[in-house]
């Protein structure tokens, strides 16, 4: 396997190992794949026509740049990646790029419904070819999910830490239906996150949250599924919600390699979204010294991102700068006025997810991104993640119970007819 190394001092980690002594995350330091630029696009491209369940995954097609040492056999997948790429003119609209172009990249079509699938088939793959015996995490509901499965599909056993009363019903359905152990712990993501990473050291667990580095390099793939998508033609922008951070790190460093190898010839900038109630990464941007200062009651009706001390700001914080990028915090209601346009395009998503599209409008609004730029947004997870949610929020509109007779069906067709 690739090397590891410490983002903040450089120092080599150990495999498996979870942290630096000098407390910075670790990452994996690739070398340059052998084959590169045209030769390695034709490469992605005939792995289309294959029926390998590793060349059909839109992770593990890009192997030569995820995890290329990792032996076939020890790839776990289920399909991940592969997710719709859908134009959205009247959004586009929306948000104020009158002569620009908007796709949403739907992540919530990845197996278990989030984007998590693509760092956590990676992930798992990894930890338990490195002997990893029982998996873990902490969630705010998808990363659980997505382990769960994952963890059910390899046969090994798997305990998730998430903050009581707080997690989406459908996130929750998942996690136990998969036949993970779930822990509700009393408090926030952040005291759960606190909780597994003791737990992990004190009882030898494999840790799966995405300061796991090989989750990173696996959701890295989100970049170079977009760029493929688009003919290898780089957009302006690709702006996406921000929570613990590990996305928006992965995304960053997927460009960059990308770039690296000659697969485009220019970044686009990136953007990350928090909510306003959970955004101390966008607070601290505004002048990054010294080391973020957590938000203590994170609150967010986007729960996925409920999140007051993200765990990858330095790596998050190295990626913005490289790719002259932006980070802001959209309100609750500017996420579900987003949620509520992107849901009636016929296209929907979870509230976290919205906050792409919010944040993008705000960005527009403020002369940030051209009204001529073409932007990818990234939506994270599936509208069925919060059904709760999105019932409240499209009340208005909810069932009209009628009378089983033609008659009460005409009056209830008044104003459609
Ligand atoms: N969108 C959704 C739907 C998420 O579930 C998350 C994170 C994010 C955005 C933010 O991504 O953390 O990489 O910055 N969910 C994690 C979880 C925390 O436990 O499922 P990030």
């Amino acid at each position: 396997m690739a090397p590891l190394a410490c983002v903040r001092c450089d120092a080599p980690g150990a495999p498996g190992a979870l942290g630096c002594a000098c407390g910075g995350l670790l990452e994996v330091r690739p070398a340059a794949p052998a084959l590169e630029g045209e030769a390695l696009r034709a490469l992605f491209a005939a792995r289309r026509a294959s029926r390998a369940p590793e060349d059909r995954s839109g992770v593990w097609r890009y192997r030569e740049l995820v995890a290329p040492d990792l032996p076939v056999e020890a790839i776990v997948a289920r399909g991940e990646g592969n997710t719709g790429l859908y134009p959205a003119p009247r959004l586009a609209a929306w948000v104020g790029l009158d002569r620009g172009a908007l796709w949403l990249k739907h992540e919530g079509e990845n197996p278990t419904g989030s984007f998590k699938d693509r760092g956590m088939c990676v992930g798992v793959s990894a930890a338990l070819r490195e002997g990893a015996r029982v998996l873990a995490c902490a969630s705010t509901g998808n990363t659980s999910a997505s382990l769960a499965s994952y963890a059910a599909l390899a046969g090994a056993p798997c305990v998730v830490f998430v903050p009581e009363g707080k997690v989406a019903l459908g996130k929750l359905a998942q996690t136990v239906a998969y036949g993970a152990r779930v822990l509700a712990v009393r408090g926030s993501f952040d005291t759960a996150m606190t909780l597994v990473d003791e737990a992990a050291r004190a009882y030898g667990l494999g840790l799966l949250n995405s300061i796991n580095p090989w989750r990173i390099e696996g959701q890295k793939a989100i970049a170079l599924e977009v760029l493929d998508d688009l003919g290898w033609s780089p957009p302006d922008w690709v702006v996406l919600p921000s929570g613990n951070l590990g996305n928006i790190s992965a995304l960053g460093k997927g460009l960059r390699e990308a770039r690296q190898a000659g697969l485009i010839d220019r970044l686009p900038r990136i953007a990350g979204v928090q909510a306003a109630g959970a955004a101390p990464f966008a607070r601290y941007m505004r002048d990054p010294r010294g080391d973020l200062v957590p938000e203590p009651r994170p609150e967010t009706v986007a729960t996925a991102i409920r999140i007051g001390a993200p765990r990858s700001w330095e790596k998050a914080r190295r990626e913005v700068q490289a790719l002259d990028g932006g980070v802001l915090a959209v309100s609750d209601a500017e996420l579900l006025a987003a949620k509520a346009e992107i849901d009636r395009a016929g296209v929907g998503c979870e509230p976290a997810s919205a906050a792409s599209v919010a944040g993008l409008k705000r960005l527009v609004a403020e002369g940030r991104v051209a009204r001529d730029a073409r932007v990818v947004a990234i939506l994270t997870g599936h509208l069925l993640k919060d059904p709760e949610t999105t019932v409240e929020l499209h009340r208005e509109r909810g069932q009209v119970v009628v009378d089983g007779t033609l008659e009460a069906i005409g009056a209830a067709l008044a104003g459609l007819i």
